[in-house]
C-alpha cells in the first residue's frame, strides 16, 4: 500500500489560491457541461487521501466514483503500468493481439459468478460495455426489447441514456433516445414497505409480460445494488426470481456490476450474495485501479453469437489498462480486499446507525461493503430532503472529506472509500459527517 502521502486530514484553505486559479482556467477552457463536485484540483492520491494543489489533504470517501478500490496509486498497478508502457502502449487487439487481454479475459472467466464456459470482450467505459451487452443479447436471441428498472443508471451514451432513469442531469435536452427500452418497477425496501422480494419481482414480471412480452424481449439489465439511483438494495429474493424468469423465458439476464463489482460490496461481485448467476455480467470501474477498462463476460454460447468483427473498438482492452487490471485483481486477492470491504461496512454502519438513532432525518442506512449510503428525509416521513444532503456534503467538503450525493431525489449521501483506507481516517471522516448533521440541526433551530 502506498502511504507516501501522509494519511491524515489537513485543511490549509479550501479552496486554496492555486485551485481558485485553476478553476478559472477550467471555466475558460473546459465545456460547462463537465461539472466538478469539488472546487479543488488534485495532485496526488493514495491510501485514503487525495491531496490538492494547495496542500489540502482530503479523506477520500468517493474513490473517483467507486473506481480506485485498490487505491489511487497502488504500487502493483503503478509497476505493471510502467512496465507495459516501456514495452508498448498500443497495437490494437483487433490488429496484433497481445497476452494481457487474454489474461484479463481468463481472470474474468475464473472470478465472475457461475462455473459454466465463459467468454469476455473488453471495452473502455462502463456505458460502452453496457451497450455491447445489449448488442450481444440481441444478436443471440434475435429479439430487440430491453427491460431496465426505475432509478437505473447505465451511462451517458445514446442507448445507455435511454436505459438510465433520471432526467436531470443525464438526459435533459439530449433526446431523442434509443427505442425498444422499457422500464419495470424495482424493489425499493425503504419506499416499498410490505412488498417482499418475491412480490416485487412478480410486480416487475407482470409489467414485463403485459407491456413488453417475453417473445420480444432480448435482455433484462439490472444493477444488483443500484449506484447513481441511490444505492438501492432490492429485497432478498428479487434478483433470483427475475433471473429464474429470464431463464424460463429465453431472455438474457444481464447484471450491470460496473459500480458493485470487484470487492466493492463485500463480495467479489454483488450477485454472489444470493448466488445469482447472470448470463452476462458487465464490469468496469474497480477492475483496473483507475485505468479505463470495461468488460462483458458471459455464457460462451451467448458471447459467441455476434459475427466476427461485430464487437470491438480501437482502444478496447488497451494493453496498459489490461496490465493494470491484472495487478488490481492480484491485489484484491492477495490483500484480502473482499474481507476489508466487510470490515469497512461494519465500521460505517456502526457510525451511521448511531447517527440515525438520534437524527430522524436519517430515514435509511443501507448498502453493503464499502458501498454504503443514508437516505435523508423529512422526519417521520419518506419525503426526500435533498437540501440536507447538499448541506451535509458541502460542510464535509469544507472540512476535508470527499462525500458524494446521489439518488433520483438527490437526497442520498453515499460513501465509497477505497479499500486501502485506514480505520483512523474513516473514524475521522465520520466525526466530520456527524458534525455536519449537528451543524445543520443547529442552523434550523437557530
Ligand atoms: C451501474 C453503472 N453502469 C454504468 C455506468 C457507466 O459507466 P461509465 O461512466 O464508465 O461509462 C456507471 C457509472 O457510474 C454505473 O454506475
Amino acid at each position: 500500500m502506498s502511504h507516501e502521502i501522509p494519511q491524515s486530514r489537513h485543511v490549509v484553505q479550501f479552496p486554496g489560491p492555486r485551485s481558485v486559479e485553476l478553476m478559472q482556467r477550467k471555466q475558460a477552457a473546459v465545456a460547462a457541461g463537465v461539472g466538478t463536485t469539488m472546487p479543488v484540483f488534485a495532485t496526488r492520491a493514495g491510501g485514503g487521501i487525495v491531496e490538492d494543489v494547495d496542500g489540502n489533504r482530503l479523506i477520500d470517501l468517493g474513490s473517483g466514483i467507486a473506481v480506485t478500490t485498490v487505491g489511487a496509486s497502488n504500487p502493483r498497478v503503478a509497476a505493471a503500468v510502467a512496465e507495459q508502457v516501456q514495452a508498448f502502449t498500443h497495437t490494437c487487439f483487433m490488429i496484433t493481439p497481445y497476452e494481457g487481454y487474454v489474461a484479463v479475459a481468463e481472470a474474468l472467466g475464473r472470478l465472475t459468478p457461475g462455473d459454466h464456459d465463459k467468454r469476455t470482450a473488453l471495452f473502455n467505459s462502463g456505458a460502452e460495455a453496457v451497450e455491447n451487452a445489449v448488442k450481444i443479447a440481441r444478436s443471440y436471441t434475435g429479439k430487440q426489447a430491453v427491460v431496465v428498472f426505475d432509478h437505473a443508471y447505465h451511462g451517458r451514451t445514446n442507448l445507455t441514456m435511454a436505459m438510465t432513469a433520471k432526467n436531470m442531469p443525464y438526459k435533459h435536452g439530449f433526446g431523442p433516445f434509443a427505442s425498444e427500452v422499457y422500464r419495470a418497477p424495482l424493489s425499493y425496501p425503504f419506499r416499498d414497505s410490505g412488498v417482499d422480494g418475491a412480490a416485487a419481482a412478480q410486480r416487475a414480471i407482470t409489467v414485463i409480460e403485459k407491456q413488453v412480452g417475453a417473445a420480444n424481449l432480448a435482455a433484462v439489465v439490472i444493477e444488483p445494488i443500484q449506484g447513481e439511483g441511490g444505492f438501492i438494495e432490492p429485497a432478498d429474493g428479487f434478483l433470483p426470481a427475475l433471473a429464474d424468469w429470464c431463464r424460463a423465458n429465453g431472455v438474457v439476464f444481464v447484471a450491470d456490476e460496473v459500480q458493485t463489482g470487484f470487492a466493492r460490496t463485500g463480495d467479489l461481485f454483488a450477485c454472489d450474495r444470493e448466488g445469482v448467476v447472470p448470463d452476462l455480467i458487465v464490469t468496469a470501474k474497480g477492475i483496473a485501479g483507475g485505468l479505463p477498462l470495461s468488460a462483458v463476460t458471459g455464457r460462451a454460447e451467448i458471447m459467441d453469437a455476434p459475427h466476427g468483427g461485430g464487437l470491438g473498438g480501437t482502444y478496447g482492452g488497451n494493453p496498459i489498462a489490461c496490465a493494470a487490471a491484472l495487478a488490481a485483481i492480484e491485489t484484491i486477492e492477495a490483500d484480502g480486499l473482499v474481507e476489508r470491504a466487510r470490515e469497512i461496512e461494519a465500521l460505517l454502519k456502526r457510525r451511521l446507525d448511531a447517527l440515525q438513532s438520534d437524527d430522524a432525518r436519517v430515514g435509511d442506512v443501507r448498502g453493503r461493503g464499502a458501498m454504503i449510503a443514508v437516505e435523508l428525509v423529512q422526519p417521520g416521513t419518506t419525503e426526500p430532503d435533498a437540501a440536507l444532503a447538499s448541506a451535509v456534503a458541502a460542510y464535509a467538503h469544507q472540512r476535508g472529506v470527499i462525500v458524494l450525493t446521489c439518488g433520483t431525489f438527490g437526497n442520498v449521501l453515499r460513501f465509497l472509500p477505497p479499500l486501502t483506507i485506514s480505520d483512523e481516517l474513516l473514524e475521522d471522516a465520520f466525526d466530520v459527517v456527524a458534525e455536519a448533521f449537528a451543524s445543520t440541526r443547529e442552523a434550523v433551530s437557530a
